[in-house]
């Protein structure tokens, strides 16, 4: 049958890359992570001192950046310019201002016409904020994933090993990326108006793939 495209939105930690990971898996589809994207963005312009703020520098940055998203035996690998910052992207200075880099008008638009090549051809899972209202309007699945700031804050909690922040200030954190992303000019975070909503608070990962798998049949 025909391949669709899914589109799963939500705030910081309610699990989208988890669950958006896990339905690829099951529907044979590729799932692309474009918070990767706006980390990787950040990593490189925070390794050359080019503050949030200078479009224009960041304009130039951005022409001499190849981002590329591989499928590797453990879950996803991020390059930029071939060198892998998978492990780089998910550090503290890049979370703390990863927000502010994805306000700029110059990196949401070279990475949204990115994302559209990327599912040109249907058979994507694609996570992020502003997918299913500004990327992929025309997603046949759109869902808005959430949980309650304290759970988004300690699951995460939970997944980390060396635990460099406390789960209050980890709760801070995400409140703050969320008032961000959700403030800004350029495709804020909002729930598409056509957005099936799910509420994982209290539901096991297994069951929240399950409901999406159910919606992505009834379009397939
Ligand atoms: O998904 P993740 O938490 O890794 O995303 C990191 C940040 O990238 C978000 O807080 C947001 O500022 C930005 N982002 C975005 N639009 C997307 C995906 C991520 O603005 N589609």
């Amino acid at each position: 049958c025909d391949r669709i495209n899914i589109a799963i939105d939500g705030p910081a930690g309610a699990g989208k890359s988890t669950v958006a990971r896990l339905v690829a898996g099951q529907l044979g589809y590729i799932y692309i992570d474009t918070g990767a994207m706006y980390r990787a963005v950040t990593l490189s312009a925070q390794r050359l001192a080019i503050a949030a703020d200078q479009d224009e520098a960041l304009s130039l940055l951005l022409d001499k950046l190849e981002i590329a998203l591989i499928r590797g035996e453990e879950g996803q690998s991020v390059l930029v310019n071939g060198e892998d910052v998978t492990a780089d992207i998910r550090s503290l200075e890049v979370t703390r201002e990863v927000s502010y880099y994805a306000a700029s008008q110059s990196i949401r638009e070279v990475l949204a016409s990115l994302q559209r090549e990327m599912a040109a051809r249907k058979g994507v899972v694609m996570d992020g904020r502003d997918i299913g209202t500004h990327v992929l309007p025309d997603a046949e699945v759109k869902v808005f994933l959430t949980a309650s700031a304290r759970e988004r804050a300690l699951r995460r909690y939970k997944e980390m090993n060396n635990h460099e922040i406390s789960l209050d200030e980890l709760e801070a954190e995400i409140a703050k990326r969320d008032y961000l992303d959700t403030k800004r000019e350029i495709a804020p975070l909002i729930q598409a108006e056509d957005a099936y909503v799910l509420d994982s608070s209290g539901m096991t990962i297994e069951e929240v793939v399950a409901d999406i798998i159910r919606l992505c049949r009834t379009k397939l």
